[in-house]
């Protein structure tokens, strides 16, 4: 650890400060339960898409005269279990780093917080490759994408491009961890456009984590839902292979139906779709009877994303908007994955 802190510039010095950008992922093949809440490791494998809009960035810069850790998320002081999330995701780099100076950690989200857009994911995906370089870990893409599970399981698969699986590994402890990381899924030929139809960007009322433990506990669903969902994961590595968007979209939106199933039948029953959400499937369901391919997917909210191909994009868009008055609708593409931001001293 270095002590003449006072001589070196606030931001942007190797080791001390440093600054990343992360975009959200949406599962393809979604990640819904633990099996070791401390170590983050997931009950079943995932399949996501990273997006190239809606970044988050987040700066981390020791402070060795602080007595705490400071977080503010999009300028104001974060509180609560959004802070704790935070520090106690810093007192994991500190053990690993073995430098325990406090942190300022100042992170921006263009998505909404909390409203199943994946923030969690472009939320510590950024923060795993800010505090990694903050604190020096030395860490490749596979182990900033095992720590970035620690904070957030869906964030392991914001550190690729493209596509991404999250292996839930096997074991238990340590092999589980070193087991439990996110990798690039090949899909050479397939590019299609995610229409985002933000019908709610409020934060919703139970976190992924609750909703996803109180599922696990109480919903007879839940292990049909995870051997199927096994299933799915081999059917979409084949359809990805192929490009087919057809068949991509139709086990995405299988999975994704299932999954919210499984939580319906929880006890009590955890329930992310409004009526908005059901207007907008309707006009899905619409499209492919007038035959535009367009497959949906939603995570822990009432936002819906639609799988198309690039040039049906603004006809799903438009469809999307008319069945939910007042939405507002992002089109995406595949995006890249976490990055530290160049700049003076990068
Ligand atoms: P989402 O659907 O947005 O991923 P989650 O319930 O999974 O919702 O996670 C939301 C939580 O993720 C927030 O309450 C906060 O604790 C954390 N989070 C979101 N964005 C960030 C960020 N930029 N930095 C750190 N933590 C974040
Ligand atoms: C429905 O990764 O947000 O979006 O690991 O507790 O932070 P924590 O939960 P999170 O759960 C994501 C759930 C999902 C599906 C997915 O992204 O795979
Ligand atoms: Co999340």
């Amino acid at each position: 650890m270095r002590t003449d802190h006072q001589a070196e510039p606030a931001v942007g010095a190797p080791g001390r400060a440093a600054t990343a950008v992360a975009h959200p992922n949406i599962a393809l093949i979604k990640y819904w339960g633990k099996r070791d809440e401390r170590l983050m490791i997931p009950y079943v494998d995932s399949l996501s898409m990273t997006l190239d809009v809606l970044p988050t960035t987040t700066t981390v810069r020791l402070d060795p005269t602080a007595r705490t850790d400071s977080v503010t998320l999009d300028g104001s002081p974060a509180e609560g279990e959004v802070r704790r999330r935070v520090t106690d995701f810093l007192e994991l780099l500190r053990e690993r780093s073995g430098c325990f100076e406090p942190a300022v950690v100042d992170t921006r989200n263009s998505v909404p917080t909390g409203a199943g857009l994946a923030s969690s994911a472009s939320g510590f995906a950024a923060l795993a490759m800010a505090g990694a370089a903050a604190y020096g870990l030395d860490l490749d893409r596979t182990g900033l994408s095992r720590l970035a599970r620690r904070g957030s399981a869906s964030a392991s698969r914001s550190l690729f491009d493209g596509f991404a699986i999250c292996h839930a590994g096997r074991g238990a402890g340590a092999t589980a961890d070193i087991g439990s990381y996110a990798e690039p899924v090949p899909a050479p030929d397939f590019d299609p456009a995610l229409v985002v139809a933000l019908v709610d960007e409020g934060a919703k009322a139970v976190s992924s984590r609750a909703a996803m433990r109180r599922t696990v506990e109480t919903s007879p669903l839940y292990r049909a839902w995870a051997a199927s969902s096994r299933a799915d994961l081999a059917e979409m590595r084949t359809a990805l292979l192929r490009g087919d968007l057809d068949a991509v979209g139709e086990i995405a939106e299988r999975n994704a139906l299932g999954m919210h199933a499984t939580m319906l039948a929880a006890r009590p029953a955890v329930r992310y779709l409004s009526p908005a959400t059901v207007a907008v499937l309707d006009s899905v369901l619409r499209l492919r009877s007038d035959g535009v391919p367009a497959y949906a997917t939603m995570d822990a909210g009432p936002n819906v994303k639609v799988l198309c191909h690039r040039a049906d994009a603004a006809r799903v868009a438009e469809a999307v908007r008319g069945a939910a008055p007042g939405c507002s609708v992002v089109t995406a593409r595949r995006g890249p994955g976490a990055r530290l931001q160049t700049g003076a001293g990068w």
